[in-house]
C-alpha cells in the first residue's frame, strides 16, 4: 500500500491504475479509523479494482470552538488498518495542499443543509461539500463510499453529485455498531467510562422508536416525544436535536407512512454524538 501526501502523486497513481484497466473506489475519511471506516473500505474493495482512502482532518467543516485541534490522529495505525482491508493507496495531504494561500472557492448545497446538523453546525456542510468536491476532482473515482451513520452527509453528497453532474456513484453503507449498540465514531475515544455507558441512550432510544413503529405507532410527534423523554432521563446526556423527517427528501413528516429518518445529536459531556435510524412502516427486522 502506498501513502501519498501530494495531489500530483495521487493523481499519477490513479492514472496508472486506470491505464491497467482498474475501476477506482474512493473512501474519504478524517482518519483515526475504526470498524465503520473499515467496512466502507471492504465494500469498496468488493466493487472496485483499486481503492483509495483519503485521511484529512478538514478544517473548513469545523466551527469555532469545535474539536479541530484535538481531533484524534494516528497515521501509522490508520495505515496498518487500511492495508489489512486491501486498500491500495492512502492520500494524506497537509492543509496547505488542499487550501493553499489565497483559497476562496466553496460549494454550497442549499435546503437539505438547513436542518439537523446543518442547523446546529452552521457552515459544516459547506466545508464537507467543498472538500469532497475537491477530493472527487483529485481522485476521479468511479464510486465513492459513505456511511449511513452520517445520514444527512450522504444525502448532501448525493444531491451535490446529481446537481453538479459529477460522474461518481455514491454508495451508502449501513452504520457499524459496537456490540452494545453504540455507533462507532472516532469521537468515542473522548468518552470516559461513565460517559461511554451513558452514550448507549442514543442507540437504545432509536431501537425503542423502531419498536414503537412495529407496534403500530404512526405519529412522528409521539415517537419524537418518547425519544426525547428517554434521553432526558439520562443525566449525562444533553440533547442538541432529535428530529424526524421524510427520507430521503428531509421534509417535515407527520406520519410514519413512507420511510422517515429519525436523527439525533446528543452531547455526552463535551462530546457531541450523532446517530439515526430509518423508520419504516411494516419493518419487521
Ligand atoms: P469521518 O467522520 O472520518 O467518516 C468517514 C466516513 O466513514 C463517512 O462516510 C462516515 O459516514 C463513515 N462512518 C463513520 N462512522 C461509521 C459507522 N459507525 N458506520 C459506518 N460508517 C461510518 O465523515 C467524514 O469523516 C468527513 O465529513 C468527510 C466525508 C471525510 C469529509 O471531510
Amino acid at each position: 500500500m502506498f501513502i501519498y501526501h501530494t495531489i500530483a502523486e495521487i493523481r499519477e497513481f490513479v492514472r496508472q491504475a486506470r491505464d491497467k484497466g482498474s475501476s477506482i473506489g474512493f473512501v474519504p475519511t478524517m482518519g483515526y479509523l475504526h470498524e465503520g471506516h473499515l467496512e466502507l473500505m471492504r465494500r469498496a474493495k468488493e466493487q472496485c479494482g483499486c481503492v483509495i482512502v483519503s485521511i484529512f482532518v478538514n478544517p473548513t467543516q469545523f466551527g469555532p470552538g469545535e474539536d479541530l485541534e484535538r481531533y484524534p490522529r494516528d497515521l501509522e495505525r490508520d495505515a496498518r488498518l487500511a492495508e489489512g482491508t486491501g486498500v491500495d493507496a492512502i492520500f494524506n495531504p497537509g492543509v496547505e495542499e488542499i487550501y493553499p494561500p489565497g483559497y476562496c472557492t466553496y460549494v454550497d448545497v442549499e435546503r437539505i443543509t438547513e436542518r439537523l446538523c446543518g442547523f446546529s453546525r452552521p457552515g459544516h456542510f459547506r466545508g464537507v461539500a467543498t472538500v469532497v468536491t475537491k477530493l472527487f476532482n483529485i481522485v476521479k473515482p468511479d464510486q465513492a463510499f459513505f456511511g449511513q451513520k452520517d445520514a444527512q452527509q450522504v444525502l448532501v453528497i448525493q444531491r451535490m453529485a446529481a446537481d453538479l453532474n459529477l460522474e461518481v456513484g455514491v454508495v451508502t453503507v449501513p452504520t457499524v455498531r459496537e456490540q452494545d449498540g453504540l455507533a462507532m465514531s472516532s469521537r468515542n475515544v473522548y468518552l470516559d467510562a461513565a460517559q461511554r455507558q451513558a452514550a448507549l441512550v442514543l442507540s437504545r432510544s432509536l431501537k425503542m422508536a423502531a419498536d414503537e413503529v412495529r407496534a403500530g405507532e404512526r405519529s412522528a410527534a409521539e415517537i419524537r416525544q418518547l425519544v426525547i423523554e428517554m434521553i432526558k432521563a439520562e443525566p449525562l446526556a444533553d440533547i442538541d436535536y432529535v428530529e424526524i423527517y421524510s427520507h430521503p427528501e428531509l421534509e417535515p413528516a407527520e406520519l410514519i407512512e413512507a420511510p422517515a429518518l429519525l436523527a439525533m445529536a446528543v452531547k455526552i459531556g463535551q462530546t457531541r454524538l450523532i446517530d439515526n435510524i430509518i423508520l419504516r412502516k411494516g419493518d419487521t427486522s
